[in-house]
């Protein structure tokens, strides 16, 4: 684990604009967890993996149709905030972990949903969670991971040493294993943001 980033979400603002790192996430906030959560297939009555779940919010929107959810993030004060936010659901499974030291039973979830964790993690780590996540899929379920890209190549940012990686080098690290059956930009952080660099994947275990 890269102790720079690890600090650095250990001290991050428990709010909105903590998670996405720019000012006034409200202003787009309800907008980009739609449209997150609507490219996800009908997740009704599914056992959903939550990576890097900080504050939870997609937590609850998980909830409120899956059988269970388990969201897992490293940072406490992130875990104990959707936690604290999340009392009315009994179907959310909160752990505090370093996604990396997870391990769960072949064909556990129906659905692995990822907002943001792989420019946290090395070349090495990425990959290997990928294969991981294959194992821990069901046959025939999603995994749907949003990520912050580069469209030359790659960009180390030195403030917490996130990784933007090249579009394509997800876009093959997926196809490694998963059937790719959509991929795209999100829209709100273009309207809002005038960004292109944030993409969707949507994955399937044949
Ligand atoms: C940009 S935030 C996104 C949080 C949430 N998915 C959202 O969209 O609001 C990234 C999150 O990844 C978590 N994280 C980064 N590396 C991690 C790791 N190796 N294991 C667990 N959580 C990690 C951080 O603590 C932080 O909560």
């Amino acid at each position: 684990m890269n102790d720079n980033i690890y600090n650095f979400w250990k001290k991050t603002s428990p709010s909105p604009d903590g998670m996405t790192l720019v000012s006034h996430t409200e202003t787009f906030d309800q907008q980009e967890r739609e449209e997150i959560i609507g490219f996800l297939p009908s997740f009704e009555n599914q056992n959903v993996l939550e990576l890097a779940s900080g504050i939870g919010r997609f937590t609850g929107k998980l909830a409120e149709k899956a059988t269970h959810v388990t969201s897992v993030d490293f940072a406490p004060h992130l875990i104990e905030k959707t936690r604290e936010t999340h009392k009315q659901f009994s179907n959310i499974t909160f752990k505090l972990s370093n996604v990396m030291d997870l391990s769960f039973q072949e064909d556990t979830f129906d659905l692995i949903f990822i907002n943001w964790l792989f420019m946290y993690l090395s070349d090495e780590e990425t990959s290997l969670l990928f294969q991981r996540m294959y194992k821990w899929l069901k046959k025939g379920g999603t995994l749907l991971f949003r990520e912050s890209t580069h469209f030359t190549g790659r960009h180390v940012f030195g403030k917490y040493e996130a990784i933007y990686r090249y579009i394509d080098e997800y876009t093959e690290l997926a196809k490694k294993q998963f059937h790719v059956v959509n991929h795209d930009i999100v829209m709100t952080y273009f309207l809002h943001q005038k960004l292109t660099n944030q993409h969707y994947w949507r994955c399937q275990k044949d």
